[in-house]
């Protein structure tokens, strides 16, 4: 089957770094710039240069060291933001200008104080403002999810016909349904004139834990570009998670997709991503939890133990974490306590083993987790 290529547009630095408590110094958003380049993203938007002095320095110093990867800078609907923002890609091999308005009637009735028509006014403008900066321009609709897709539709055509290079369809707030999210994607593919010369974008919140779900269901109906983050930080309830996407489409050969990204490299960006945005993950996250390759309960274990594929879809090394772990608690079976004994040298079997687990079950009984050395006390006495 013929695959498509889904650009990977990682806005862990913009996005990702409005999350409260997140906000990185330019330091350490170029250190994790260097590393999304070497994990194969496509774009990095590296921040919104007119939010704040620090920010432009950010983007700035990112657009000058990135030498392979699109860097993209946000805006508003604002010819003023947009001038910053070209200001602080002026360096940038490959720059982008991402630019854009609401296109809900809660946001232009609330926030924009603004008629549809006076919205594709400002909408063209804005792009046909960003055009003479740079050639690649991204258009973004906000709150796209709940906007009327008619409109919608009517706003993409006029923003493609100002120059618009990519068309973000963004689903703000976390609202859609994958299917009612799909509709929108394929509404707009089938009735927007232009749309076949430009990329569609997905860009998915996680308000209802359907960001991913969003995402997928975009490539599905013709976006060919996904915005997403590092261990799905961003606002709220966070962004679309790149290692999830990538790895739903690694996974799946259904799915005719591919993408540039080297997974091997995952473990260790999420890694870097919680420490300097003090922000752990939570160990049941999937792909890059700590909990996602381990297996505590004894059927799972013993199945582990005869073959990984009995209970993991993932290679783990896949993603760049060493090995599953087997982890014993008070749910485990005996032949987990008799394969982490090998581990540590020590080979029990038959009656030996049956007086270890009593044992074992006793000490777990009273403890959540048997560490290595724990076990290695509890085994000294058999
Ligand atoms: O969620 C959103 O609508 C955004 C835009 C600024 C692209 O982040
Ligand atoms: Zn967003």
């Amino acid at each position: 089957m013929q695959q498509k290529k889904i650009t990977i547009f990682d806005t862990t630095l913009r996005d990702g770094e409005q999350t409260p408590g997140c906000q990185l110094m330019p330091e350490q958003k170029i250190k994790i710039a260097q590393k999304l380049e070497a994990l194969g993203v496509d774009v990095i938007e590296a921040g919104f240069p007119i939010s704040s002095a620090g920010d432009f320095e950010a983007v700035q110093a990112i657009a000058q060291q990135i030498q392979s990867t699109t860097v993209c800078a946000l805006s508003r609907a604002i010819e003023e933001d947009i001038k910053v923002a070209a200001e602080a890609l002026k360096f940038a091999k490959f720059p982008r200008i991402h630019t854009g308005i609401g296109t809900s009637p809660t946001h232009m009735k609330y926030k924009l104080k603004a008629s549809p028509e006076q919205i594709i006014e400002r909408a063209v403008a804005a792009v046909s403002f960003a055009k003479k900066q740079v050639e690649d321009v991204e258009f973004y609709a906000e709150d796209a999810g709940r906007s009327d897709t008619v409109f919608l539709a009517k706003v993409i055509e006029a923003v493609i016909k100002a120059g618009a290079t990519t068309v973000n369809i963004p689903d703000t707030t976390g609202y859609c349904l994958p299917n009612e999210y799909g509709h929108k994607i394929a509404y707009l593919k089938q009735n927007v004139k232009g749309i076949d010369q430009v990329i569609i974008s997905a860009h998915c919140h996680n308000d209802l834990g359907l960001a991913t779900a969003n995402a997928i269901e975009a490539i599905k109906n013709g976006a060919e570009q996904i915005e997403c983050t590092i261990n799905g930080i961003g606002e709220r309830a966070g962004n679309t998670a790149m290692e999830e996407v990538v790895m739903i489409i690694n996974q799946h050969e259904s799915l005719p997709f591919y993408t540039n990204i080297d997974t091997t490299k995952f473990a260790a960006i999420s890694r870097l991503v919680a420490n300097q945005m003090n922000m752990p993950v939570q160990a049941n996250k999937a792909i890059i939890g700590s909990n996602a390759f381990a297996h505590s309960s004894g059927i799972h274990q013993d199945g582990i133990i005869k073959h990984r594929e009995t209970y993991e879809i993932i290679n783990p090394s896949s993603v760049g974490v060493e090995t599953s772990s087997i982890v014993l608690t008070a749910r485990s079976g005996r032949a987990a306590l008799a394969f982490r004994a090998k581990e540590i040298g020590m080979t029990i079997e038959g009656k030996e083993l049956d007086l270890a687990y009593q044992k074992f079950l006793i000490a777990a009984d009273q403890q959540k987790v048997i560490q290595q050395d724990d076990l290695y006390q509890l085994l000294k006495t058999i």
